[in-house]
């Protein structure tokens, strides 16, 4: 990156590199704005940024990918959505300066590794890897970071996700799964066994509607716990209903199966955790595909392409389970296969999916890494 750097910005300052990355969830879906539990890990693919200060007082971002940059001044605050990638990083910039962040003159130039609307938070990462472009080095509490990038994203983008995606590329571990509490917003560091791959296979479908029908279903979830709040005044959000409550409060149709999606999600993050200590990838498997089938009967937020993609996997050997993984409508499942057959498992997995839907998958193997910060020379 330091030569594309130079060309862009000859004659200033050299650069200096951060990262961002990307995530896999693991079990726990749309629980975190629901203030639940996931269990996301922190990929090797992220957002690079080089940057550092320049003279003419404006602050220049360029994408690599895109081949295309623009400029805004410290001005941020005034900044108004333009509806397109530039809302990640002026979002953030915003953000930043709402907290009190001087926005200084720069230089930044964008890469990302992370395939965008594959499921894997490529905007978390870039909206994350700005945010340490502009603090370039200066101290900012590192859930902050994370909330404002969130706080960027639903403000500024206009996309109501809940924090998952941005506090994992902050806090993303390696060799480590991280349980997040999406309401306390402390989280736990879990191992995963030794013998088990963690492999994600790229459907490449991405649907126009999922963040319509993602803002559905949030909305949806809070018309639940007002249903809910009638016989159970101290229920603020899903996280503290019970399936119980569901008949009680006359409930039915569409948002019964939303908030029984919920309930059972947070159950199962935990059950994982507990089949993970233990080392039990048969029923870590089971609860995979369990969380599979609630996001597609209940939560309603798969497609025809996903539920192959699960349902193949399930037929080839050394298959524990297999899931859709983030927000929905396409994107990417995560599996989880025997170490000795995951080469075996991309082959057919492959083939199956060319042959049904003529569209070549990208698999890759997860391995945990760590999130957001400075790194060397790029
Ligand atoms: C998207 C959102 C996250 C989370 C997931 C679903 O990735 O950005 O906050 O809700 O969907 O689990």
């Amino acid at each position: 990156m330091i030569e594309d750097f130079r060309k862009l910005y000859p004659g200033g300052l050299e650069p200096r590199f951060y990262r961002a990355p990307g995530r896999v969830n693991l079990i726990g879906e749309h629980t975190d704005y629901n203030l639940g539990f996931v269990l996301p890990i922190a990929l090797d693919m992220a957002c690079y940024v080089a940057c550092a200060p320049s003279a003419d007082g404006c602050i220049h971002v360029h994408s690599l990918d895109r081949k295309e940059g623009f400029a805004f001044d410290a001005e941020v605050l005034k900044a108004r959505p333009r509806r397109d990638w530039t809302d990640y990083v002026i979002g953030v910039a915003q953000g930043l300066a709402q907290r009190g962040v001087k926005i200084r003159p720069m230089n930044i130039a964008l890469h990302s590794d992370v395939p965008e609307g594959s499921g894997l938070s490529s905007s978390a990462a870039l909206e994350v890897s700005s945010a340490f472009a502009l603090l370039d080095g200066r101290e900012f509490d590192k859930i902050e970071i994370a909330k404002l990038c969130q706080q960027a994203e639903i403000e500024f983008v206009g996309m109501p996700c809940g924090i998952m995606d941005q506090y994992i590329s902050v806090f993303g571990r390696k060799n480590r799964a991280i349980e997040i509490d999406c309401r306390s917003l402390e989280n736990r560091t879990v191992p995963l066994p030794g013998d088990v791959a963690i492999i994600a296979v790229n459907s490449m479908v991405k649907h126009e509607l999922a963040s319509s029908a993602y803002a559905e279903r949030v909305n949806e979830c809070l018309a639940a716990v007002k249903l809910i709040q009638r016989k159970h005044p101290e229920v603020e959000s899903l996280r503290d209903a019970k399936l119980e409550y569901l008949d009680e409060g006359g409930m039915t149709g569409i948002l019964e199966k939303r908030a029984r999606h919920i309930i059972t999600e947070n159950e199962r993050v935990e059950q994982f955790l507990t089949a993970s200590e233990r080392g039990e990838l048969v029923e870590m498997g089971k609860l995979f595909v369990g969380s599979h089938r609630s996001m597609q009967f209940d939560y309603e937020i798969t497609c025809e392409e996903i539920d192959f993609l699960v349902d193949a996997a399930l037929g080839i050997d050394g298959v524990y389970g297999a899931r859709m993984t983030g927000g929905g409508f396409g994107g990417c499942t995560v599996n989880l296969v025997e170490p000795g057959k995951a080469s075996a498992f991309g082959e057919a997995i492959t083939r199956a999916y060319k042959s049904r839907w003529g569209v070549d998958a990208p698999v890759f193997r997860c391995v945990p890494s760590e999130g957001a910060g400075a790194v060397e020379r790029l």
